[in-house]
């Protein structure tokens, strides 16, 4: 049990990324456990892209966000793909092709943390950028890139915000925000209009 939870403790959204390659043995290990993530009905929903090209990799990184220059170092970025007809689609929105490729990069990244490694998912991106770099067809939801790398202690390309990050303590609500016992009693703000 403690050692399960020293990588999920361990594991942190580091962008102080050294630029030393990963070998594709290191990688696939961290895909294995990615795959090995249960799903609705086992319908296993996520397509992994690994980009380890150098050109594919210059050419993904070109479409970052400007917020994820951080990223420019990495030797290792894993693009996740699904479709919603991949996996079970069923009353009440529950659309479970975003939760299994959720575990399944959570898998990746508490696999890669025990090897020592960064695993920072990122949202910044722009989507038909990567997927037509990709060959990525226009159907699947280009949901996360992985940025995958060795730590750096050289913290000197961080902005000063990403620096204090870095430095600073984990950031979490306290577990009575988003756990209640027996009955649903959470105080969130009313749903906006048109976010249903
Ligand atoms: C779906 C998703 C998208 C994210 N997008 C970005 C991003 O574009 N850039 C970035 O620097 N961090 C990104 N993050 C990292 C989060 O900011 C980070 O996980 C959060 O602040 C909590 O910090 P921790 O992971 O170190 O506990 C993303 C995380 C997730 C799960």
């Amino acid at each position: 049990m403690l050692e399960i939870l020293e990588p999920i403790e361990g594991r942190r959204a580091w962008r102080a990324l050294s630029a030393k390659p990963l070998d594709r043995e290191t990688a696939e290990t961290v895909l294995r456990a990615a795959h090995l993530a249960p799903s609705c009905s086992n319908n296993q929903p996520w397509r992994l892209i690994a980009v380890d090209d150098p050109e594919t990799l210059a050419s993904v990184k070109a479409q970052l966000s400007r917020g994820n220059y951080w990223a420019e170092p990495a030797p290792l970025i894993v693009a996740i793909a699904s479709r919603r007809d991949l996996d079970c689609a069923l009353s009440d929105r529950r659309d479970y092709f975003l939760l299994g490729c959720g575990m399944a990069i959570g898998n990746l990244m508490i696999q890669a943390t025990a090897l020592g490694l960064i695993a920072h998912p990122i949202a910044g991106f722009k989507p038909e950028g990567v997927k037509e770099i990709l060959a990525i067809s226009e159907a699947y939801t280009l949901i996360t890139l992985v940025i995958v790398g060795h730590r750096s202690d050289d913290l000197s390309d961080l902005s000063e915000k990403h620096r204090a990050v870095e430095l600073g303590l984990r950031d979490r609500k306290p577990l009575d925000h988003v756990v209640s016992w027996n009955r649903f009693s959470f105080d969130d703000p009313p749903t906006p209009p048109d976010s249903t």
